[in-house]
């Protein structure tokens, strides 16, 4: 959350920047802003709401110069105003800063500065930090100028508790851009007398494909023909530069009219990628590359816990019930923020497994940390290829599912539970599944891409359904076993994007209390797969009927519905059990987004959400 881009080269660094700024606008969306040196001195630019408005007022504007920082901010501390909006800048006008994360003790370093004689303009931590840094730069008069700038960033970092990503720039030093990280993610991208410094990949694709991932507690300091790290003690380190292989028009939107109705359709081709060159025929089995675990090491395993944030929390649900099935290890699942604290017992054989879209979630990574710390394996299944999650890991598995911009996430959750599903195949192969089932479950998950096709042909009729629904203010969203998690994401879903008050439950559970909520104003999702509880799914349905609650009934094709029973059916193709969670959460993501659409809601950038969430 909070997007950084800093820029230093030779082109106008306002419109690079502003070209990062939108890539980046999914990681918070309130206020945005940006310094930068146009010729005449430092000059400072900040809007409320939308990149876009920052956009208007540099039309005007027209800055030159080729050194700046920016920022499009989620807020933590303070509402959204013009001055809580970064740049901060320095009492004394020399220092300005961007910054991602929180500093902790803040409100101690504000009183600090403000006894010296600094004064505040915002109520945001951020702005201590930046004074904090002309402080020691004040301080430093006696340091070579050639390293005054660079050391006063330094020794102001080694006061932080908390979290952050930083850009510095000082009117003094027109040719220098410094970067710092900690707990906030933070790349270099090299370029040919430039350089970029931002929050993720997505932003400096478009100048350059050489990245340099900055470690925590390490400072970067840029020119525009060359760069070095240090951390924030002052001890020089190796840089190591990665080329990224990133398709920019991925990210484009295209013809769709947002990103979510874009990624939705792209599901045929994410869970292909997921899949490619991961299936032995032969061994009727998946095969992964990263996972640094031999099959000895990995039968030793006899506990996987996963832990994982929102959506990705979901699909370990999924891993849960699918391991535990095909590959008989016992599974536990925990909220990433709750286990990091929780000191729960773990067997020495635990293997903990981290799923992350983004790989930056700071929760996850912090009970990942934890886990880590106490001497247990790690796994991460995610979708940013150098994340700070997948580079800790002691191995893992890329989703391959491509960028995901908009917000609530749709094609990598569904890649999320492909590969949740391959790795309980993988798993099961090296236990008890027999070679027949193997090649059962490959050949399900090779056709899985055409039925997604198919059941994305069902969206005209959703479109017509959600528009009948879209004036609820409540809805339930029911479903047992496999079927369960999926009742959470579609209520997740919806809830996000549509901000209708939704809720997931096992279907059985309803009548243990949500019962009560059943209305005609209260419409339930049943999600109803054919199988040996397909009847008791049923009874739930009649149960909710009985109370006159409206149902729609997302079902596979397989499963026989009473005509008249519910109000409103949506079949997808029928399929194994192994993808059935997939394909029933194509319905639930369009139907969230048809009535996210009807009620005029602004379904790529809900309010108070951003993606990659980099703040406990
Ligand atoms: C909801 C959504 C979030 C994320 C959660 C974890 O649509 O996208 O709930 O799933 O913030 O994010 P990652 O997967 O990046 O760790």
């Amino acid at each position: 959350m909070c997007g950084i881009v800093g820029y230093i080269g030779r082109e106008r660094a306002g419109s690079i920047m502003l070209d990062g700024l939108k890539r980046l606008e999914y990681r918070g969306y309130d206020s945005s802003g940006m310094v930068v040196n146009a010729g005449k001195g430092l000059e400072l630019i900040k809007r409320t709401g939308r990149v876009k408005e920052l956009e208007d007022a540099l039309d005007e504007l027209q800055l030159g110069g080729n050194l700046g920082i920016s920022h499009t901010r989620w807020a933590t501390h303070g509402d959204v105003t013009e001055a809580n909006a970064h740049p901060h800048q320095s009492t004394d006008g020399k220092i300005y800063l961007v910054h991602n994360g929180v500093i902790e003790n803040y409100i101690g370093m504000k009183n600090f500065l403000i006894e010296k004689g600094y004064s505040f303009k915002s109520e945001t931590d951020s702005e201590a930090l930046c004074n904090l840094i002309a402080y020691h730069y004040g301080k430093e008069e006696e340091t070579t100028a050639k390293n005054r700038f660079l050391e006063a960033v330094r020794k102001s970092l080694r006061h932080v508790e908390g979290t952050y990503g930083i850009a510095v720039i000082c009117d003094d030093y027109p040719d220098e851009l410094i970067g710092a990280r900690k707990g906030s993610p933070l790349i270099i991208g090299i370029g040919k007398g430039e350089n970029i410094l931002a929050s993720d990949v997505n932003a400096i694709t478009h100048c350059t494909q050489n990245v340099v991932y900055l470690n925590d507690n390490e400072v970067v300091h840029l020119t525009n023909n060359d760069f070095s790290i240090s951390t924030v003690s002052s001890k020089s380190v190796e840089a190591v530069i990665h080329q990224v292989d990133w398709d920019t028009s991925e990210a484009e939107l295209g013809d769709y009219d947002h990103y979510m109705l874009k990624e939705i359709h792209e599901q045929p081709n994410a869970l292909k990628n997921g899949m490619r060159g991961r299936f032995s025929d032969d061994k009727s089995t998946a095969v992964f590359g990263g996972l640094n675990l031999n099959p000895q090491e990995l039968r030793q395993i006899d506990r996987i816990l996963f832990i994982a944030c929102g959506t990705a929390w979901h699909a370990c649900l999924i891993a849960e019930y699918l391991i535990e099935r095909f590959a008989r290890i016992p599974v536990e699942v925990e909220y990433a923020s709750e286990f990091r604290y929780r000191n729960a017992p773990l067997d020495k054989n635990t293997l903990v497994i981290a799923i992350s879209q983004s790989g930056e979630t700071i929760d996850t990574l912090g009970a990942l940390r934890e886990a880590k710390r106490k001497g247990y394996r790690t796994l991460s299944i995610n979708n940013s290829v150098g994340s700070t999650i997948a580079r800790e890991c002691d191995g893992g598995i890329y989703q391959h599912a491509g960028p995901e911009i908009g917000v609530a996430s749709t094609k990598a959750f569904t890649s999320q539970l492909l590969i949740c599903g391959m790795l309980a195949l993988y798993l099961g192969r090296l236990r008890d599944l027999s070679y027949g089932d193997g090649v059962d479950i490959v050949k399900a998950f090779k056709e899985l891409p055409e039925l997604v096709q198919e059941a994305l042909k069902q969206t005209a009729q959703i479109e017509a359904i959600a528009k009948k629904y879209a004036k609820y203010e409540d809805c339930l969203f029911l479903g047992r076993q496999l079927m369960f998690p999926i009742a959470l994401e579609g209520a997740l879903k919806l809830k996000e994007i549509s901000y209708i008050h939704a809720e997931g439950y096992p279907a059985a559970e309803m009548k243990h209390g949500p019962i009560a909520l059943i209305s005609e104003d209260c419409p339930s999702v049943f999600l109803a797969t054919s199988g040996e509880i397909f009847h008791k799914s049923l009874a739930n349905v009649q149960e909710v009927k009985a109370r006159k609650g409206k149902v729609i009934c997302i079902a596979t094709a397989d499963c026989e519905i009473p005509d008249g029973l519910v109000d409103d059916i949506i079949l997808v193709p029928e399929c194994h059990e192994i993808v059935k969670p997939i394909l029933m959460s194509i319905p639930v993501q369009l139907l969230s987004y048809y009535v996210a659409l009807e009620r005029e809601c602004d379904v790529d950038k809900p309010r108070n959400l951003a993606k990659s969430v980099t703040v406990e």
